[in-house]
């Protein structure tokens, strides 16, 4: 079959996987591509069992793999088939050097970049999908164009929104696609191209242009804007319990002011995930670098409240089982950042376990689609760590359980038969406030939540 036009996404991780995907199922019209120096990767995309667990994800990539979305190995020549490329690499915090822990690594998104103007032979749209400091297309442009040819490439900024957990349905339904561009007539052309790709299922007044530099910088303080949620309502979780106050009555009250409204509002162990604190930090970095002191140590905030939040949920843990873990059973139920992904990138369940086992317990981590994720991650770190599928037979002997996922399956476990196979005084920590706290204490559980009253047998 003869395709209209031949996409390509170089990356194929959380966002290019899943945004191919959803521009191949939308557009049968196009070829789209993704490949990846990961070629293992690319060997699970086109077998059954997906590299990433996404509801909803398989059942598009069944439907379009072979049709007209393809996984392949050969990086060369797609790149030199593709009229528009697509890059979702990896943009890592840099842990070296200058800038290091906070700054955005960029050698992948380099790397990439030298790529595409080695093996290109003819015109190309470049669409940067990765989240980049401010200005990293004009580093892009200077790369393609430090080449002899006369090949044309116009590099557009198109960060991506979508959320892990919900990929699909924001990719399908998006609150709003942004793409910058340079304001010259070729900058212009390759951004109503690329509108006409969008057209195919996204509304058009959702489809929002800007410039260049402010569409890069939109991705950053979108992330920026949601984590500060995240650790505005957890610092209120540590002063309602301190104060005896309820956190969920108190962003109920807070949420429902139609200026403020009522979503990231649930107080938790801290957030989690490849983005947040590396696109904050990358802020941070960057309003150092403009000499923006202030701005800078106010964003920073942000990522200092995630880090007591998740040193008060061990200490909490360890207080209330009388200021000792060594030897405790400790069942950690869920191990991925959030509900309904496989990734623990930045997973609070990282830092609490560990800091768990400084503390010389025994851990137990349960996960449905994590826990080849967590084993991965726990390996370098050590300890007395079992990986268990089942949750009944995880928490079997335990002291405490600790909720660090919001999976709705834990919502729903008898925990009656829990209850009856823990060790005594069994301790629940829910982490996420998804359990029936009353519910749990009738049991015979002593129950602590997050910025509510702990329920607590007298001793
Ligand atoms: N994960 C999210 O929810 C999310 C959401 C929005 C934006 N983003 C941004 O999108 C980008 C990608 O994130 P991700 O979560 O998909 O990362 P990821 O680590 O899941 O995937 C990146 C992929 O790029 C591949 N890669 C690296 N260098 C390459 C190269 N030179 N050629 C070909 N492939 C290469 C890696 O092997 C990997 O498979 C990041 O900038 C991230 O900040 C992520």
């Amino acid at each position: 079959m003869e395709f209209k036009k031949n996409l390509l996404f170089i990356g194929a991780g959380y966002v290019g996987g899943p945004s191919a995907a959803m521009m191949a199922y939308k557009c049968p019209q196009y070829r789209v591509v993704v490949v990846d120096i990961n070629q293992e990767r690319i060997a699970q995309w086109n077998s059954d069992k997906l590299p990433i667990y996404e509801p909803g994800l398989y059942e598009i990539v069944k439907e379009t793999r072979g049709r007209n979305l393809f996984f392949s190995k050969d990086i060369e020549d797609n790149i030199r088939c593709a009229e528009i490329i697509f890059v979702g690499v990896n943009t890592p915090t840099k842990t070296f050097g200058e800038g290091a822990g906070m700054a955005a690594d960029l050698q992948y998104w380099e790397k990439t970049a030298r790529h595409i103007r080695q093996y290109a032979q003819s015109d190309k749209i470049v669409v940067e999908k990765c989240t980049l400091p401010v200005k990293t297309a004009l580093a892009m442009e200077e790369i393609f164009n430090s080449s002899n040819g006369d090949i044309r490439f116009d590099v557009l900024s198109n960060p991506e929104f979508l959320a892990e957990g919900t990929a699909i349905k924001d990719l399908e339904n998006p609150d709003r696609v942004l793409i910058g561009s340079r304001q010259t007539a070729s900058g212009l052309r390759a951004r109503e191209v690329l509108v006409e790709i969008y057209e195919n299922w996204v509304p058009r007044e959702r489809i929002i242009t800007s410039d260049i530099w402010s569409s890069e910088l939109s991705k950053l303080v979108a992330n920026a804007f949601l984590a500060q949620r995240v650790s505005s309502i957890n610092s209120i979780s540590a002063f309602c319990e301190a104060a005896g106050a309820d956190v969920s009555e108190v962003a109920r009250a807070v949420g429902l002011d139609s200026r403020i409204g009522n979503k990231f509002l649930n107080a938790g162990v801290g957030f989690g995930g490849s983005c947040f604190q590396k696109d904050i930090l990358n802020l941070v970095y960057l309003c150092r670098c403009y000499g923006l002191y202030e701005v800078a140590d106010y964003w920073e905030g942000v990522v200092k409240i995630n880090e007591y939040q998740k040193e008060r949920f061990v200490l909490n843990m360890l207080r209330t089982m009388f200021n000792t873990l060594v030897g405790k059973k400790i069942c950690m139920m869920g191990f991925a950042f959030k509900a309904n992904t496989s990734d623990t990138r930045e997973s609070p369940a990282i830092y609490v376990a560990k800091r768990l086992l400084e503390e010389m317990a025994e851990l137990i981590i349960t996960d449905p689609e994590a826990l080849r994720s967590a084993e991965a991650d726990m390996k370098e770190i050590g300890g007395n760590i079992r990986f268990v599928d089942d949750p009944y037979e995880a928490v079997q002997g335990c002291h405490a359980v600790c909720v660090m996922t919001e999976w709705e399956l834990y919502s729903l476990l008898d925990y009656e038969r829990i209850y009856k196979s823990m060790d005594k005084p069994a301790m629940i920590y829910d982490g996420r406030n998804i359990l029936d706290h009353q519910k749990l204490f009738d049991i015979g559980f002593n129950v602590f939540p997050i910025g509510k009253p702990a329920l607590r047998r007298e001793r």
